[in-house]
């Protein structure tokens, strides 16, 4: 095109006047591309051919450039300024003009094969197509403009699909499956080539080459970019981290944005496995990849055809750099698996003992994990295996569970592969056989579940967070802390066990703590204020000498509004009450009464605090077996506020399902130590979701320095955290993982804020 400046002329995109350079872009197999410019004009000039520059023979229709044109300008309409703005489209000539990116900005993939993955530009990615996918659902009009689908079919499905499945007789059948199910999807509109090459980074970003956009099956942009992403993991290990998180962040970008259209990730995953194998055996092999990276693509890539894993994270396990065999090895390095576990006692922070695990992994990878203990414990939990030997830390040492992980649970989880943690704890589970796990101790069995957790964690090299978040979006917790203490973790005089804040105004995890830590001080200069004394309770609350509930809940009043917040908008009060310790059986026994109260009485108690006090949550209002007086709790109180279950539901799953029956409480305070399991906890807190229940991830009065509570919330969506006061550093490693977790999670982070709070609607008022 040597009068490419006397055509932009002509077609009205330059003026006569002042000189046109121009010079050929590398414009990729399917197009010539020139970048042409006048005075401070810059435009590219794309015109298709029909014989693609590839060594097999490829034809392809040049009438793509028109739809291209017209899906740069539907994408512009749908999210200003994300792709070229289209200068002209020329018919005729099979010609597009578009605005070329400002000198300085670089593809993405330019930027990944460098190293530099930025997991902010893949969540934008995934965010960007879910807007496309969603906002041209069910459009007749985008659906009659883009139904032809002869260029993807052309482009994509013969050359990758299709080849595949003729050259890999093995793979073929099931390559065919995807397609045909994949043709027979037409739900909005497709990009068709959405990759790290098609993405211009600099002040902004760009997205280009939509000459395959079509109306389809949106899993295919999803596997499409996913492939990428994870083929890149293997070449670029120095930033395979990275590149996962880019990977996590793509996809869980797109999920959280687009609500109906996600289409299941096992399908996504299997058309990953497609397309893996066709940037090896295809008719576009990926340029930049070894042979021994080829290998691993193509043996992943089966994987994931034939048995796509449940979630993002086990993708991104499989494509570890460690699959690529060095040159001249045979054999792949097996998938890691448990190789070591020690076991050994720690102190808590009561200074009693505790157990901690140390678990290895075959490939050197070591997850540690300590377990809490709590003082007011419900019947109904788990067992806690103590040696009872009352000449050693009083009788709490634990050496006898410390010895079930080594000689019990040791060999029996041995060689079991960590990334199946369902498995494990089910093994776990089975060990014990007893029903409150008495046999090898829930400290002993949750020490293993939660090390192994870890150990995967660190063998896949993600955070915490990202490996148990399975296919959610995470989201940063409401705090409920502890500002005043009673009941067994203090020495004063008030029955209830804890007078809680609940930052509702704040707009994120750290506003939340700013507005707790204000209010916490206003509460110890008021208590010294008073002469009172502000010593610490177990959980880092006050403890002062109040007889009251009343006495309390007026000082935390008084604390907020000296901090300047306002009462019941920007902060509201929580109590758990932990009724079961002052219950005889028959009667509450609140010291601060000159009676014991009927639990009718004690009902009505309870319901004149919610009348006269900005009371958001109520947890164990009453005794733990008090099914009948819970029911009628919830009847009466349950859609003012949230009625919490700790004892009453002792993260039991079977209890929780007889609550949810019986119509008692409207959430469920969740101690991974209660149950024993990490997947029984995750079973928990998912019966509970599913019923409208809300969840409360929680701490235990006895805490170590382990923060592996504040993952857990944040990858189960939990919605809410209680972990105590905002002070001691067994609290404190908890609150302060949830900082750099919102750190890492970016502007974009999620806060459940008040939202997260449960009102029950279901339940009529009285
Ligand atoms: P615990 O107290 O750990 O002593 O049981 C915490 C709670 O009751 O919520
Ligand atoms: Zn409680």
């Amino acid at each position: 095109m040597a009068t490419v400046g006397d055509y932009l002329i002509e077609r009205g995109v330059f003026d006569a006047v002042g000189a046109i350079e121009a010079a050929a872009l590398g414009g990729g197999v399917s197009n010539v591309v020139l970048a042409a410019r006048q005075r401070g004009r810059r435009v590219v000039v794309k015109q298709a051919l029909e014989r693609l520059r590839v060594a097999d023979e490829w034809l392809a229709n040049p009438e793509r450039v028109i739809t291209e044109g017209d899906a740069l300008r539907l994408a512009e309409r749908l999210v200003p300024g994300s792709v070229p703005e289209v200068l002209d489209l020329d018919p005729d000539a099979f010609v597009l003009t578009i605005a070329q990116a400002p000198a300085g900005w670089a593809t993405w993939k330019d930027r990944l094969l460098a190293g530099n993955a930025d997991p902010a530009v893949a969540a934008r990615l995934g965010e960007l197509l879910a807007t496309w996918h969603t906002q041209t659902f069910e459009d007749r009009e985008v659906r009659r403009m883009f139904g032809g689908v002869g260029t993807f079919e052309e482009l994509r499905v013969e050359p990758y699909y299709r080849t595949v499945a003729r050259r890999r007789p093995d793979l073929s059948a099931a390559v065919e499956a995807y397609v045909e199910r994949m043709q027979a999807t037409r739900l909005c509109l497709v990009h068709g080539d959405y990759s790290p090459k098609n993405v211009l980074l600099g002040s902004g970003l760009w997205v280009i080459d939509f000459e395959v956009a079509h109306y389809g099956d949106p899993a295919f942009d999803l596997a499409f970019m996913l492939n990428h992403l994870l083929l890149k993991r293997l070449h670029v290990p120095d930033a395979s981290v990275q590149l996962g998180l880019c990977t996590e962040a793509f996809w869980s970008a797109y999920e959280g944005q687009s609500t109906q259209l996600v289409p299941s990730i096992t399908y996504v995953l299997g058309h990953v496995g497609c397309l893996m194998v066709a940037r090896v055996d295809g008719k576009s092999p990926a340029e930049y990849l070894t042979t021994a990276e080829r290998e691993a693509a193509r043996d992943i890539g089966s994987r994931l055809l034939f048995d796509p894993p449940r979630s993002i994270a086990a993708a991104i396990a499989l494509t570890h750099p460690d699959r690529v065999k060095p040159p001249g090895m045979t054999r792949s390095r097996a998938a890691p698996t448990i190789a070591e576990l020690r076991a050994r006692e720690v102190l808590d922070s009561r200074g009693r003992p505790t157990v901690e695990v140390d678990l290895e992994l075959s490939d050197a990878s070591v997850g540690r994990a300590s377990v809490p203990s709590g003082a007011s414990t419900g019947s109904h939990e788990a067992h806690e295996l103590r040696d009872g030997e009352t000449t050693r830390f009083g009788g709490f040492g634990v050496r006898r569970a410390v010895a079930k992980v080594v000689e019990t649970i040791a060999p029996a989880v041995i060689g079991r592969d960590p990334f199946d943690q369902a498995g494990l704890d089910a093994t776990l589970v089975d060990l014990d056989g007893t029903s409150d796990r008495s046999r090898l101790g829930a400290n002993a069995m949750l020490a293993v579940s939660v090390a192994a957790a870890r150990a995967g964690a660190v063998s896949r090299g993600v955070p915490l967070w990202r490996h148990l978040l399975g296919g959610r979006t995470p989201l940063l917790p409401l705090p409920m802390v502890n500002i005043v203490s009673g009941g067994l973790h203090a020495l004063g005089s008030l029955s209830f066990q804890d007078f809680l804040i609940v930052p509702i105004g704040a707009a994120t995890f750290s506003e939340a703590l700013e507005t707790v830590y204000a209010v916490r001080e206003c509460t110890r200069e008021l208590l010294t204020d008073r002469g009172l004394s502000d010593l610490k309770a177990d959980e880092g609350g006050f403890g002062p000498p109040l007889d009251y509930p009343e006495a309390a809940l007026e000082l935390l009043e008084a604390a907020i509004v000296r901090a300047g917040r306002k009462l019941g908008e920007d902060v509201a009060l929580a109590l758990d009450v932990a009724a079961t310790h002052f219950f005889d059986g028959r009667l509450y026994r609140l010291s601060s009464e000159p009676a014991p109260l009927t639990p009718h009485e004690f009902r009505e108690r309870l319901e004149r605090l919610v009348d006269a006090y900005p009371i958001v949550s109520i947890e164990d209002g009453l005794a733990e077996d008090d099914w009948e007086g819970w029911a009628a709790l919830t009847r009466r109180l349950g859609a003012r506020i949230q009625l919490v279950g700790d004892d009453l539901f002792t993260t039991n799953l079977r209890r929780l399902e007889r609550g949810i029956t019986a119509g008692v409480a409207n959430a469920v305070l969740v101690k991974m130590n209660q149950i024993g399991t990490l997947t029984e906890t995750i079973e928990v807190i998912e019966c509970a979701r599913t019923a409208g229940y809300a969840t409360v991830v929680s701490a235990r009065s006895g805490e170590t320095e382990d923060s592996f509570l504040a993952d857990l919330a944040v990858a189960t969506c939990a919605g809410q955290i209680k972990i105590g006061s905002l002070a001691q550093s067994e609290r404190l490693s908890k609150y302060n993982q949830l900082l750099r977790i919102e750190e890492a999670l970016g502007p974009g982070a999620r806060f459940a804020g008040a939202g997260a709070l449960s009102r029950d609607h279901r339940v009529p008022k009285d």
